[in-house]
């Protein structure tokens, strides 16, 4: 008891010695964003009411921070409609639930930002070997570390997911982002400049190891400058675990943030990290090979999906006035079946164009692609998007059964159908995704 006492003790240092280093980043700047986090520095007076500005500005913030924000005028692009609104997306996902597929409808746009799991190094500093961390002081902690990186991250300040990062980055340096190649901002000019070769012409690298091996370690300045130029950002994250954990910043009137909450169907998630994280689902995979179900079987992670899920997909569906035109539920078994056509509702919702580079990406991607040749970068995001009903061969009607159980106020939510026999398992001519229509909350 004593030992895990002084551990939290230890956290929470290391913790705020982190939460400063971010600050401190801010401080030679915008005290509007000091104004924010409620933290005006002594002996200055700063009048923080935004009575003063006009609507635009109160929606961001001074043109101070703006300046700091925004593209140089002659990096901007074209601008249509809302030329001058940022928006801020996060995609808000669990593990194996299909957010590397629809961080993908982002990445491939070429006004957008996109990060991948920037939260990763928080988490290896704060929580390590507690991913599942269901502790109340823990998951706070994580979470206020998160948020604070979150908005550092909107406002392009890189700089501050350097204090995650081990070994700290010298000279704003690193090779160790975590999955860097991902995304593709950070492997494309001006960030990444590949000398040409014979066949690349200098362009994107499409090939996460291929980012990582011709680029070199990550200038963390360019990044953050080519952040900048951007109209937008977008970050992908598992380890937040409901909308909730978000509210202070959905209702930062200067982030403009949009979140889209992805979900699948618990037994497509649970056969999916049964295949993928071979050690963690071991027992889940004797019960399978055996029939018999060992009975120190951890149910917790799948308990937590489906609470966290019904949790947080009850609060958006509630439509609390703080959610307004900033929450949109996607299930993923609608982007896997009608792709084109939930993007399209997907960036309606969030006010974007849908670029052609995004159209092209999933008709390459999905199944609407028939040219087997063409290039397979995505291989399993291709499976995937084809087969999100594929669990139905891969898990035991008793697991089926048991997760059910456990899910079952979920799964009625989100309009999952419940089956009792194989024969109705393992019949795909009904599919098990009821036609829902979740529209976003206007
Ligand atoms: C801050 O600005 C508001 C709006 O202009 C004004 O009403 C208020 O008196 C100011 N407060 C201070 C402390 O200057
Ligand atoms: C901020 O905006 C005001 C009014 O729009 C303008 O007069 C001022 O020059 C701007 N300041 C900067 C630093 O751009
Ligand atoms: C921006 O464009 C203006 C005129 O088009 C030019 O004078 C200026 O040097 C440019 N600034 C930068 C930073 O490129
Ligand atoms: C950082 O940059 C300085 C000056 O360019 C250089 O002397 C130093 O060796 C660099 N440090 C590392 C770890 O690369
Ligand atoms: C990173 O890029 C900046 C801006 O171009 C440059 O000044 C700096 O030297 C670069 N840092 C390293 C370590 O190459
Ligand atoms: C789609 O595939 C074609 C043909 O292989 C390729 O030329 C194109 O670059 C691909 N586009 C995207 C966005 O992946
Ligand atoms: C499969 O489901 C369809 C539609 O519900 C039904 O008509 C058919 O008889 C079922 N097939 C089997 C083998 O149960």
């Amino acid at each position: 008891m004593l030992c895990s006492w002084k551990s939290m003790v230890l956290l929470a240092l290391a913790s705020i010695a982190i939460q400063y280093t971010a600050i401190r980043t801010f401080s030679s700047k915008p005290l509007n964003i000091l104004c924010s986090v409620g933290l005006i520095p002594t002996g200055q007076t700063v009048n923080c009411s935004l009575k003063e500005l006009t609507p635009d500005q109160a929606e961001r913030g001074s043109n101070e921070t703006l300046a700091n924000t925004r593209p140089s005028p002659n990096l901007s692009l074209p601008s249509k409609g809302d030329a001058h609104e940022r928006t801020h997306i996060l995609i808000l996902a669990t593990t194996r639930s299909g957010s590397s597929f629809v961080g993908q409808l982002f990445n491939q746009h070429p006004e957008v930002f996109y990060l991948f799991e920037p939260l990763y190094h928080v988490q290896s500093v704060l929580l390590p070997r507690l991913a599942q961390s269901r502790n109340l002081a823990e998951r706070r902690l994580m979470m206020g570390a998160a948020r604070d990186l979150l908005r550092s991250l909107y406002h392009c300040h890189l700089g501050s997911l350097e204090s995650y990062i081990r070994p700290h980055p010298a000279n704003h340096s690193t090779d160790k982002l975590f999955r860097r190649g991902a995304s593709r901002s950070l492997c494309s000019p001006p960030v990444c400049e590949v000398p040409l070769g014979p066949e690349d012409q200098g362009l994107v690298l499409t090939d996460e190891g291929e980012c990582v091996k011709k680029c070199g370690p990550l200038n963390v300045t360019l990044a953050a400058d080519a952040c900048r130029t951007m109209r937008h950002t977008a970050i992908k994250t598992v380890r937040i675990p409901q909308v909730s954990d978000l509210k202070a910043l959905i209702e930062d009137p200067k982030l403009n943030l949009k979140v889209v909450q992805l979900v699948r169907d618990p037994r497509g998630i649970l056969a999916s990290r049964i295949e993928t994280f071979r050690d963690t689902y071991r027992l889940w995979r004797l019960w399978r090979a055996t029939g018999r179900r060992p009975h120190n079987l951890d149910l917790g992670q799948i308990n937590t999906v489906c609470d966290d899920f019904l949790k947080s997909v009850s609060t958006g569906l509630s439509k609390p006035a703080w959610l307004r035109g900033r929450y949109m539920l996607l299930r993923y078994e609608d982007v896997a079946r009608f792709p084109l056509q939930k993007t399209r509702e997907l960036y309606n919702f969030l006010g974007l164009d849908l670029d052609q580079s995004v159209k092209d990406w999933i008709i390459n991607n999905t199944r609407g692609s028939s040219d087997q040749s063409s290039r397979h970068k995505f291989t399993t995001v291709r499976d995937s998007a084809a087969n999100a009903e594929n669990w139905r061969v891969k898990l035991s009607l008793d697991m089926v059964t048991y997760t059910q159980n456990a899910c079952q106020p979920l799964l009625q939510l989100l309009g999952y159908r419940t089956v009792f026999h194989s024969r109705e398992l393992r019949n795909f001519s009904r599919s098990l995704v009821e036609d829902r229509m979740f529209l976003p909350f206007l």
